[in-house]
């Protein structure tokens, strides 16, 4: 069973989306991982997921009544088998806290999108736009499946 972990800087907006849109498709197409997000920060612990991306859940018709942020944790490298930042400074931040032997699954979400390979998912919290998340983050998601199938951090 392949582990993914999406990682944002609250877990409110831009990770609990990547988390619940790869969630949908696994099931969909019945792809045998399991599916998490965490904040790199303290800032929004508990909290449930912010209004724009529940909008975008809905729409979705995905399940976010369970989905509350958290930090990420020293276990968390260990456990996951693909961490995934939706920005430069979450994969800073990742790489600043995983041991040397776990960087190897660090990643970038937009790496795996045809030339758009260093680009960040901009944050919705400062730019109000979910929708821009949404296209983003969709379309990233059959890329990150091959990878996954492909089993190679
Ligand atoms: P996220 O967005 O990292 O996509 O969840 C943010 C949510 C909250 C804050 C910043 C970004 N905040 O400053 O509390």
């Amino acid at each position: 069973m392949t582990k993914v972990l999406f990682v944002c800087l609250g877990n409110i907006c831009r990770s609990p989306m990547a988390e619940g849109l790869m969630r949908k498709y696994s099931e969909e197409y019945q792809l045998e991982i399991v599916v998490d997000s965490a904040a790199t920060s303290r800032w929004e612990v508990g909290n449930p997921v912010y209004s724009g991306t529940q909008k975008i859940l809905r729409k979705e018709n995905v399940d976010y009544s369970q989905m509350f942020s958290r930090q990420i944790k020293l276990g968390d490298f260990e456990l996951f088998d693909w961490i995934i930042g939706m920005d430069h400074d979450n994969v800073d931040d990742l790489r600043a806290m995983a041991p040397k032997e776990y960087h190897h699954k660090i990643h970038l979400y937009q790496e795996v999108v045809p030339g758009k390979e260093d680009q960040a998912i901009p944050d919705p919290w400062y730019t109000g736009d979910f929708e821009q998340t949404y296209r983003l983050v969709k379309a990233g998601l059959p890329l990150w499946a091959e990878k996954f199938a492909s089993n190679k951090s």
